[in-house]
């Protein structure tokens, strides 16, 4: 019998709340121009929202939070813009990791680390070999980080298995595929929540989110908080899985 690869690892355990979240974190620049500041100044109000969701998951129960803080695609923004965003992500973890290690947070990150400036790849090894022994919340950090991008990087790395004779094309499957994606050991977001009232998932887990609940909210990143989450999660709480199969009440 084949098993459900999508099947959450909760089975069995309280499943009103999402092992694993993923939020889109949109909304910065639209924030800051309603009330006519900046680009930058909604982007670090960001980061306090950013702050507060990271300790109302944990609150929440979350286990796995994956964030997405810079895309592949957005190279394409104003040089200054991508400057702040560098910046504010040095300081988020000048400033938080600390913090984030003393409260048993583990750090992960996904995305393209080559093209990265030197010190924030130091930075982001940093944090991760720091924090690589905790246990109490996998905050994911998503940077640099395209879908496609990571689907072609694991097509690359099995077609060279393939080339130097180490692997029968045949022992493709989807699972084998999973396995050389970037962080194979996390599982699927059982949620992914979007802010700014935007519909798409933009290059964001397309691999992972073959299952996931998807929630999207009308507020900006800003002003995303506990109660948002909550409220969010509740709404993924009345959704029904079926990954394919039946009905709860109907199956058998
Ligand atoms: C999200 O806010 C932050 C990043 C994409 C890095 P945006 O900067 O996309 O804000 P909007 O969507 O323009 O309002
Ligand atoms: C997605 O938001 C990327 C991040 C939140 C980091 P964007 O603002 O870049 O997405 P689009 O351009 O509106 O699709
Ligand atoms: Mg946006």
């Amino acid at each position: 019998m084949m098993p459900n690869a999508a099947a959450p690892a909760t089975e069995g355990s309280d499943r009103s709340v999402p092992l694993h979240v993923a939020i889109i974190m949109d909304g910065n620049g639209r924030w800051a121009a309603a009330r006519g500041l900046p680009r930058a100044e909604g982007h670090r109000r960001g980061v306090e929202a950013l702050r507060r969701v990271v300790r109302a998951a944990h609150e929440l129960g979350v286990l796995y939070l994956t964030i997405f803080s810079f895309s592949s695609e957005n190279w394409s923004r104003p040089a200054t813009e991508i400057g702040d965003l560098f910046g504010l992500l040095r300081r988020f973890i000048r400033n938080d990791l600390a913090t984030l290690h003393s409260d048993g947070v583990r750090v992960r990150v996904i995305g393209e680390r080559e093209g990265l400036e030197p010190d924030i790849c130091t930075l982001l090894n940093e944090a991760e070999e720091l924090t690589r022994a905790n246990t109490k919340l996998n905050l994911v950090v998503a940077f640099n980080y395209g879908s496609r991008q990571e689907i072609a990087g694991a097509a690359q790395r099995l077609a060279r298995e393939v080339a130097e004779g180490k692997r029968d094309p045949a022992s493709i499957d989807a699972d084998t595929l999973g396995r050389y994606l970037d962080a194979p050991d996390i599982p699927d977001p059982d949620l992914i929540i979007r802010t700014s009232g935007e519909l798409r998932l933009s290059n964001f887990l397309m691999w992972q989110a073959a299952y996931s609940e998807l929630v999207f909210v009308p507020i900006h990143w800003p002003d995303f908080d506990k109660a948002a989450l909550e409220s969010a999660i509740a709404e993924y709480a009345r959704r029904e899985r079926r990954f394919g199969g039946l009905a709860a009440k109907t199956g058998s």
